[in-house]
């Protein structure tokens, strides 16, 4: 039911780990599940983001998730890191059970939500970026019914 590419980034994560001053960091959670994401990031003076690690306390897929995401947001811009929805990392692993799709969104959500700490901390603005929620399940709950 998962592809390879899901097997492997879950058994073994990319960045994992925590982050000393980070450049900004984001958390997010589904209350649904229960799953809560964080994301550091590390942004250099010309907003490339150097480094990224992330923690997870959630299902596989999310651990998945986050592992290819911090691949893929690692030595981008923070305005071609916005660019990295849940679709992206999703193609990224060859797909996910349609049950697991909302577990990418907290990878895209934790993403966006470290993205605007650090323009937050920085003043600056980041083209497409909102302010994150904290808990995505709200999102979906208006989507459902
Ligand atoms: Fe909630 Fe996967 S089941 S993030």
């Amino acid at each position: 039911m998962y592809s390879e590419k899901v097997m492997d980034h879950f058994t073994n994560p990319r960045n994992v780990g925590e982050m000393e001053n980070p450049s900004g960091v984001g958390t997010v959670g589904n209350a649904k599940c229960g799953d809560i994401m964080r994301i550091y990031l590390d942004i250099d003076e010309n907003h490339i983001i150097r480094d990224c690690k992330f923690k997870t306390f959630g299902c596989g897929a999310a651990v998945a998730t986050s592992s290819m995401a911090t691949e893929l947001v690692k030595g981008k811009s923070v305005e071609e890191a916005m660019k990295v929805t849940n679709k992206a990392v999703m193609e990224a692993l060859d797909g996910l059970p349609p049950v697991k799709v909302h577990c990418s969104l907290l990878a895209e959500e934790a993403i966006h939500a470290a993205l605007w700490d650090y323009a937050q901390k920085n003043g600056i603005e980041i083209e497409g970026l909102k302010e994150p929620k904290k808990d995505i399940h709200e999102d979906e709950e208006e989507e459902e019914y």
